[in-house]
């Protein structure tokens, strides 16, 4: 993809959240998404508008979808990617981000794209280099890029997000990818339900401007987005649900429950999927789903977050 004049130059260096985003921030990421949707739907989709730039992925969680994303992302414009192997290492994770990080940085990146168990680590990284830094995920913080791609599907999907009512269901206590959302959709005037077990909710979750429902039927009614989240037991420190099956039978994504949002509901799910925990298969593999669009999208915000923050017009100005 070539740099676009025509766009508006983005304010900043790094993508550390989607707090601290003004509405025109995160529509002219999304007008860029847009282009680089068309670019990766051609045969040839390598573009040099990153060419000679370093991009590291350094990604201390495992994750498959995220990761490849942003790797092929970054192919497409051209630049020079790596993956550092650390999900495997055993330091004290603290101290290990901060020595990584300080290595990595005398190897001239221009983009690390960090995901970390702990909320926090991408802002820290960002004081400690030299280069942009994107969030990837940070513990149950923030996880930018997904409610980016998110936005992005249902925009191309319904148009607009503004007076939309989406229902964001399930482990809303343990996920980054809710908050993310929650802040974005608000930033662009959706009307944002979540729907959830008292015990998966987060304390004040009220206070983040939400309506908040402890059942699918009342939450799910007339929704005009339906995003239903993973149960994340790897992050729950006692027993939060009595048992997968009740919490199938009382939160996951069926067709009855379904039938209570609009008819023209988007069905949304940011990955990985436990199929018939938190969503029953034929809803995923459904009319309604976006779900395989959300897996293209991400790939297009990735470019077009990378070419934003990596925009020739700033580097030059901030080059040493
Ligand atoms: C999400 C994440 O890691 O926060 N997944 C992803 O980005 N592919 C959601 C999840 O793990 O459930």
């Amino acid at each position: 993809m070539t740099q676009h004049p025509a766009l508006p130059l983005y304010p900043h260096r790094h993508l550390l959240g989607i707090k601290g985003l003004s509405p025109q921030d995160i529509e002219l990421l999304l007008d860029r998404a847009d282009r680089a949707v068309a670019i990766s739907r051609q045969p040839e989709k390598k573009t040099s508008s990153l060419r000679g730039r370093t991009q590291i992925n350094l990604f201390f969680e495992a994750s498959t979808r995220t990761q490849s994303s942003f790797e092929l992302a970054g192919k497409r414009l051209g630049a020079d990617v790596m993956n550092m192997a650390v999900a495997s290492s055993s330091v004290k994770k603290g101290e290990t981000l901060i020595d990584t990080a300080m290595t990595l940085n005398a190897m001239r990146p221009d983009i690390l794209i960090i995901r970390h168990g702990a909320a926090g680590a991408a802002a820290l990284l960002a004081q400690k280099v030299a280069c942009s830094v994107v969030n990837a995920g940070d513990g149950a913080h923030e996880h930018p890029t997904q409610a980016l791609l998110d936005a992005l599907t249902i925009r191309r999907a319904k148009g607009r997000i503004a007076r939309l009512t989406v229902a964001i269901c399930g482990d809303i206590l343990h996920s980054r990818v809710a908050r993310s959302n929650i802040i974005l959709l608000n930033a662009l005037g959706a009307r944002v339900r979540v729907v959830a077990p008292s015990t998966l909710l987060p304390a004040g979750i009220a206070q983040m401007g939400v309506e908040v429902h402890r059942s699918m039927a009342e939450g799910l009614a007339g929704a005009d987005v339906v995003m239903m989240l993973r149960l994340q037991r790897e992050r729950m420190a006692g027993a939060l649900v009595p048992s997968v099956r009740e919490y199938f039978r009382y939160f996951g994504l069926d067709a009855e429950k379904l039938a209570c949002a609009a008819a023209d509901a988007l069905v949304m799910h940011p990955g990985p999927m436990n199929r018939g925990v938190e969503i029953a298969s034929e809803i995923a593999d459904g009319p309604q789903s976006v779900i395989e669009e959300q897996v293209e999208m991400g790939v297009a915000v990735r470019m077009a977050v990378m070419e934003a923050l990596l925009d020739p017009r700033r580097s030059r100005d901030e080059a040493p």
